[in-house]
Parts: C-alpha cells; sequence; structure tokens
C-alpha cells in the first residue's frame, strides 16, 4: 500500500502529480469540512506537505497519529512546534538553498522599487498622466547605507547584492561573521539609526516582533524598511502608523503579520510596495524545492534519513 500524504497547501502541478504518482494524496485544501476529512483520513497519513508560512499546527500533528514526516515547501519552520515533532519523532524537512538567490533578489527590488517609486512610475504611466501631470522625484539605491537583520544565507545574498551597488553593509546576527567583511552591530536599533534601509532576513522562529515603534523611529523619516521575512517580525500597527505619520520614509513588504490580508491603509501609500508572500515564486526555484519534497519523503519512506531534516 502506498503511504498516505496530506497536502495542506496547494503545490506546483508537477510536484502534485509527483505525489499522485508516488503515494495516496489527501488534498486538505480542497475540502469544505476539513475536520471531518482529517478525522475520516486520520490513520492513513503518514507525511504532510506545506508552505513555510502555513506549516501544521500542533493540534493537528496531534490529531495524525500514523504522521511521520511534515516536508515544508519553503525554509521557514516558525509554523511548526519542532519541539513537540522531536519529541514524536517526526521529521521536519525544508528546502534550503534554493530559494536563496530568489529570496534575496526580491529583498533589493523591494528596495530599489520603494526607493525608486517603479510602482508608482507605473501606475502613472497606465493612468495616462506622463505628459499631462508631474511626477515627483524618487531617492537612489546605489550607495545608501543597509542594515541587515539575520546574516543567514538569505542575509549573506543579500549583503552580496548590495555590495555591487556600492552599499555600506552592517548587520545584526545571532553569530559573528569575521569572514565577511560587514560591520557587525550589538543591537538592531543602533542599525536602525545608522541605515538607510533596514532589510529583514532573519528566522522568525521565536514568534516575537522584533521592529516596532522604537526601531521604526531610528530608521526614521528617510529610512526604508523591507521585510522578506516573516510579516510577526514587525508590530504591524506601529508600521502602519509609522507610515501615516511620516517618521518612516517607506517601506516594502511581501509578508504580512495575517496573509493574506494586508492592511488597507497601506494600500493607498506612494511610498509602500506590496507583494503577495511571492520572495521565492519563480517557476525555477518552485520546481528545486518540489525537488527537494520530494527527495525527503522518498528517503523516509525508503528506511533511510530525510536529507534535509531539522529534527532528526
Ligand atoms: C514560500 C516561505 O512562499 O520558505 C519559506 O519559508 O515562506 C516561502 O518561500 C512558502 O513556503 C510557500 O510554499
Amino acid at each position: 500500500m502506498k503511504p498516505g500524504i496530506l497536502l495542506i497547501s496547494p503545490a506546483l502541478p508537477d510536484l502534485e502529480h509527483q505525489l499522485d504518482q508516488r503515494y495516496t494524496t489527501y488534498r486538505l485544501y480542497q475540502q469544505s469540512d476539513k475536520a471531518a476529512y482529517l478525522r475520516q483520513h486520520r490513520d492513513a497519513i503518514a507525511g504532510v506537505v506545506t508552505g513555510g508560512a502555513l506549516g501544521i499546527s500542533t493540534a493537528m500533528m496531534e490529531e495524525l497519529p500514523a504522521l511521520k514526516i511534515v516536508a515544508i515547501n519553503g525554509i521557514g519552520t516558525d509554523a511548526v512546534d519542532l519541539g513537540y515533532a522531536r519529541r514524536r519523532g517526526i521529521h521536519v524537512t525544508t528546502t534550503p538553498d534554493v530559494l536563496t538567490a530568489d529570496v534575496a533578489d526580491l529583498g533589493i527590488g523591494l528596495a530599489i522599487a520603494a526607493l525608486r517609486g517603479l510602482c508608482t512610475g507605473d501606475r502613472y504611466v497606465r493612468a495616462g498622466a506622463w505628459g499631462k501631470e508631474a511626477l515627483g522625484l524618487a531617492h537612489k539605491f546605489s550607495g545608501k547605507r543597509i542594515g541587515i537583520v539575520g546574516l543567514g544565507r538569505v542575509g549573506r545574498a543579500i549583503a552580496k547584492r548590495a555590495a555591487a551597488f556600492d552599499c555600506p553593509i552592517a548587520y545584526v546576527d545571532h553569530h559573528a561573521h569575521p569572514d565577511l567583511p560587514y560591520t557587525r552591530v550589538d543591537d538592531l536599533l543602533q542599525l536602525a539609526r545608522d541605515n538607510d534601509v533596514l532589510i529583514l532576513a532573519a528566522s522568525a522562529d521565536d514568534g516575537k516582533a522584533i521592529v516596532g515603534t522604537e526601531v521604526l523611529n531610528a530608521l526614521g523619516p528617510q529610512g526604508v524598511l523591507i521585510n522578506i521575512a516573516r510579516g510577526k517580525l514587525v508590530d504591524e500597527d506601529a508600521l502602519v502608523l509609522a507610515l501615516q505619520e511620516k517618521r518612516l520614509g517607506g517601506a516594502g513588504l511581501d509578508v504580512f503579520v495575517d496573509e493574506p490580508t494586508v492592511p488597507p491603509a497601506l494600500w493607498s501609500m506612494d511610498n509602500v510596495v506590496l507583494q503577495p508572500h511571492r520572495a521565492s515564486a519563480t517557476w525555477e526555484t518552485r520546481a528545486d524545492m518540489g525537488q527537494i519534497v520530494l527527495d525527503n519523503l522518498a528517503a523516509y519512506f525508503a528506511g533511510a534519513r530525510p536529507p534535509t531534516t531539522v529534527t532528526g
């Protein structure tokens, strides 16, 4: 009998097709009565495929007595209780490395878009305003001082890209990186005070908002906040207020506290660029991520250690 795999959210058609070939698949995302569906199939489900932001609740893991592996199609583990998974001997796997370039590209893209007013310019042309109304000047990106929060894989890839734009780079991180030519700063407030653009690239595993009013004020009326990590790293109400009161210069946001809800106050702000959590959403990267999901499941069901398990 093929092992049962629960799909919590939709994946690329090719990945879903491969999963259908190898496993008995259960598509939770298609069900209107999810609780009843889970109760019906709970004993058959040995694996789960889910997204990084969505993860799986502890309550759902508790409902699945045969669960052995949670394959995250992403790198964030903040939406899975890793302690609980370890206690139950459940492997939690991620898709490291393959999405680093895309996420870093979007981080830089958002910074350029916010500073140069790319979306504002696009809207101006589409509205037929060119030649009729004036469009104000934007801000330069090259040479801006960049503060990176979290110098993991993604943070380092952002730094490498920003360096090519002649941007001085500083960072906060749990670890020092003496091999890298960037300035380590002890605290986030200092980093915000000393830089023009603050880019969040940290994991949100401890669930805390690290950017609130104080940090936003330190970044200041010319400062720009970029978030390609997790919405919950930011106090979103404080962010909206800082933008409304012009205590913060702008923002480029791919992630939000309660996705897909985006605070309506942000919709009309020209100094804010919004994306629907899609830093890794390219055909190329999603194909690579899907392959890692398949490799992890295949290894586990063949009796081997899943190659990118974070719990095993
Ligand atoms: C994905 C992410 O969009 O890697 C992550 O943790 O949040 C994103 O890359 C998400 O996992 C959806 O599959």
